[in-house]
């Protein structure tokens, strides 16, 4: 599994893969496909940039896809429109990209036999009571309630149909909430350590109490890493730390590690549809093949996060303005 095809690797999680796959083996040829949206940066892969190849494309590109995946031996597909509230907004990359693509890349990896590892999210089984013990597992019926979640059911679904009635070699993992450098300023985290950071109040949607797991984006990766390795074909794995924390906890959180009082927040509008709770049961990832997180305190790792932004204001501010403006029309 030397040559490796990374979609999606100049976004957030794809960058940091790409890192940790050159610092874990010498020898890996890395070719990164991306389209370069708006949540794609050419920058997060500077630290790299000797050690790979990058291609400018779509992966909805069917012959572009064909020739790189001819010459590779694994595909690791993390390139997605990613954003809840993008998708509320306007569905249609999302079926485009999370949909069309990933049929695009299964099509090219059956013609050629190539391994291929589809990343997902927990958010495809819907969610779960905040009052409750319930995790999701592998089993967990779909139920997805927004249309990014949607698309990445669907994205899930062709894989498994993929697998059972073309063979194809693959193997599927649903992550909890990621956290961690090159994460785009409109998710929870990075939106109001930078909201901070410009002098601007941290924005809680609704009541603040939605619960979610926060894993961080090396331990995700880490998770691949493993199931590329020795994951069996055809199976999937749940990521996530167990670590769960509500919105207002998380927000809480930030300002008091960036010395400000703890309720120095705004409510806001609530997002639509919004999702109660998630939470993953990996235990068949930690028993199978042995993956612990390796980030267990989040508050060390959220101060390191921040100590990112604090440090990287030229890679976060031009995300900022365009971010805020799309959200004050939302009023969020
Ligand atoms: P991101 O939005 O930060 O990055 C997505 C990347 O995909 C960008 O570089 C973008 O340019 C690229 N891309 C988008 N459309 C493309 C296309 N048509 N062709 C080629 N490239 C395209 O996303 P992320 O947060 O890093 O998420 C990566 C993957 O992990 C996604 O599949 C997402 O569903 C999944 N996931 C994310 C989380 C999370 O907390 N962020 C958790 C679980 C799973
Ligand atoms: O669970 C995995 C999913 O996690 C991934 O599949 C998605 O790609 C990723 O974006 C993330 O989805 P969420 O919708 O959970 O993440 P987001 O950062 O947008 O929001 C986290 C929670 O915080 C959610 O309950 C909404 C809330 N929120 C978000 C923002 C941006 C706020 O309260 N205020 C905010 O400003």
């Amino acid at each position: 599994m030397r040559r490796m095809l990374v979609t999606g690797g100049a976004g957030f999680i794809g960058a940091n893969f790409v890192h940790d796959t050159v610092r874990r083996d010498p020898d890996v040829e890395l070719t990164v496909l991306d389209k370069l949206t708006y949540a794609g940066n050419r920058r997060n892969l500077d630290p790299v940039s000797e050690r790979i190849t990058f291609v400018h494309g779509d992966i909805c590109d069917a012959d572009l896809v064909d020739d790189l995946v001819r010459g590779i031996d694994l595909v690791v597909h993390f390139a997605a429109e990613s954003h809840v509230d993008n998708s509320l907004n306007d569905p249609s990359p999302f079926i485009q990209t999370n949909i069309v693509g990933t049929f695009t890349l299964l099509e090219a990896v059956r013609r050629h036999e190539k391994r291929f590892h589809h990343i997902s999210t927990d958010e495809v089984f819907g969610d779960l009571p905040l009052d409750s013990e319930d995790q999701f597992t592998e089993r967990t019926p779909y139920d997805p309630s927004s249309p990014y979640s949607a698309s990445k059911a669907s994205s899930d679904m062709l894989v498994r149909a993929w697998v059972r009635s073309y063979g194809v070699a693959a193997t599927l993992s649903n992550c909890a909430n990621n956290y961690g450098p090159y994460q785009h300023v409109e998710k929870l985290i990075p939106r109001q350590i930078t909201n901070i950071l410009v002098g601007d109040k941290p924005k809680l949607y609704g009541t603040g109490e939605n619960v979610r797991e926060w894993t961080h984006v090396d331990d995700h990766n880490d998770a691949v890493h493993r199931i590329i390795a020795d994951g069996r074909i055809g199976e999937t794995y749940l990521i996530g730390s167990g670590d769960e924390r509500s919105n207002r906890q998380i927000v809480e959180k930030i300002l008091t590690l960036m010395d400000l009082p703890a309720d120095d927040y705004l409510l806001v509008d609530d997002r639509p549809g919004h999702d109660l709770r998630y939470s993953n049961d990996s235990t068949k990832l930690r028993t199978e093949l042995g993956w612990t997180p390796k980030y267990p305190d989040f508050d060390t790792a959220l101060a390191a996060t921040i100590d990112w932004y604090r440090t990287n204001p030229t890679w976060w501010k031009p995300q900022k303005t365009p971010t805020e403006a799309s959200y004050k029309l939302l009023g969020r």
